[in-house]
């Protein structure tokens, strides 16, 4: 690759035939989901009622390489490979001796990393006749990715969206409409958890727990309906590591390799799709830094507890051993509305404990300044999820600068901020808000916790 280029593009006949499975690299085996009731392991028929098969056998796969079905990569060529763009400018404005480099993920039709996985599980459930999808969603990518997958497999969809973003971003509710999915506000009085949280309070704002509890609950009770989750689980880790095997290949022609990897993390997806594929040359010994970074108002990682917990809050889910800040935990309204979750996922938690990865938190109005930043440079108007990993990539850029090494740093850029620009208006008119949060506060949902053994 010519100095000056910036985009490393694959064909559509280079896209990867197999999504890449962490699990058999692991130097222990994952912590196995927990039945709340019996307090032991739960098997596929007890995730059955709520997934289909195909994608139950993927959660516990243990091959290293999973096929994907072909009807899956004729859906994704509609934008895939995405770039891989050496952020130039970005560099010159930060007058670094490192290379930026980012994976531009938010070229698929919703704008961001959710349909590697929308499309992949829409596919699924297709094949074993399920008529329709229910799922939740925070500021609405994740729904609108299902929605749009939905659309182009003939299913139906149903979203329960977290009630401050349907009223606050009505853009993406607009884009859910468009692909043909209902659309509500949760909590919602369709369910049983969503009325018992509106009797406590008439007034609440929802939070992706409460959304995820009234999702599964229609889901359980509808034989034609099964949930879909948009991050957190082993699968749909699975799916998104395309995004991480299209990178080594760029990797390859450009003639480089990351020393260090960052990724942005609500539930651990874009940043696991991105990094796992590149994590067993780091088992063999390469030196590479790969950092997951997230909001100071939502600090799983970073100051979370490694403990089991449950997925939602009303306690639907199995068990599965995270970093959680508490299932009852409802962090404040920051703008990155999708990394608003108590909990990570699984293999990314796993990884932190084990030392292979590590975590940075920062406070929103530092990210937001990052991300006006690179739109000044390289164009593109960031989600302000995207942006923590943005700022991450500045920061350790400006480090090389002051050390003088060359390093190469890569993001994943897991999406546009086109339905965000209220946030940007927030923080150019300056009244933008930072939260931090004291530890009594922050550590009293983890009283909650259930007890397991483990
Ligand atoms: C653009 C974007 N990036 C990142 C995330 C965080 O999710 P995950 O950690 O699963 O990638 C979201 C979630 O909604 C998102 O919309």
């Amino acid at each position: 690759m010519a100095e000056t280029e910036s985009k490393i593009i694959l064909s559509e006949r280079e896209m990867p035939q197999r999504w890449f499975n962490i699990v058999p690299h692991l130097s222990n085996p994952p912590a196995p989901p927990i039945h709340p009731a019996t307090g032991k392991p739960i098997g596929p028929d007890d995730l059955a009622p709520i997934f289909p098969m195909g994608l139950i056998q993927q959660e516990v796969c243990q091959d290293e390489w999973v096929e994907i079905p072909d009807d899956v990569r004729r859906i994704l060529s509609l934008w895939r490979p995405s770039p891989l763009v050496r952020a130039h400018r970005l560099e010159k404005a930060l007058d670094t001796p490192a290379r930026i480099y980012f994976k531009n993920e938010s070229v698929s039709p919703p704008g961001s990393h959710k349909p590697n996985t929308a499309v992949a599980q829409a596919y699924f459930n297709k094949q074993e006749g399920v008529e329709k999808l229910v799922t939740e969603t925070g500021a609405g990518q994740w729904g609108s990715a299902l929605a749009f997958a939905c659309n182009l497999f003939g299913l139906k969809c149903e979203v329960y969206m977290v009630k401050v973003s349907y009223h606050q971003k009505p853009y993406r509710k607009i884009l859910m409409h468009t692909w043909g999915a209902e659309v509500y506000a949760s909590p919602t009085d369709r369910t049983e958890c969503g009325r018992q949280i509106l009797a406590q309070d008439p007034e609440c704002q929802g939070s992706l727990g409460i959304a995820i509890s009234e999702a599964v609950e229609v889901a359980a009770k509808d034989e034609t309906a099964k949930y879909s989750l948009g991050s957190v689980l082993n699968h749909v880790l699975l799916h998104q590591t395309i995004v991480g095997l299209e990178a080594q290949k760029q990797f390859a022609i450009a003639g480089d390799s990351p020393d260090i990897l960052i990724g942005c993390t609500g539930g651990g997806s874009n940043f696991a799709g991105f990094v796992f594929p590149f994590i067993p040359e780091k088992l063999q010994g390469k030196e590479r830094r790969i950092i997951a970074v997230e909001p100071t108002a939502c600090p799983s990682l970073t100051r979370g507890k490694y403990a089991y917990d449950f997925g939602d809050t009303s306690k639907l889910t199995p068990l599965i051993k995270m970093f959680t800040l508490g299932h009852t935990f409802i962090p404040p309204g920051i703008h990155a509305g999708g990394l608003r979750y108590h909990g990570m996922a699984p293999l990314v938690s796993q990884l932190q404990a084990e030392g292979v990865i590590e975590s940075v938190a920062y406070p929103q109005t530092a990210v937001f300044e990052a991300a006006v930043l690179f739109a000044r440079t390289e164009g593109i108007i960031p989600a302000p999820e995207t942006s923590h990993a943005i700022k991450a990539a500045v920061d350790e850029a400006l480090k090389c600068k002051e050390t003088g090494e060359e390093k190469c740093i890569a993001f994943n850029f897991s999406g546009h901020g086109h339905f965000d620009l209220a946030a940007f208006d927030s923080f150019l008119a300056g009244s933008m808000q930072d939260y931090a949060h004291p530890d009594e506060e922050l550590f009293k949902a983890l009283e909650d916790l259930p007890k397991v053994e483990g």
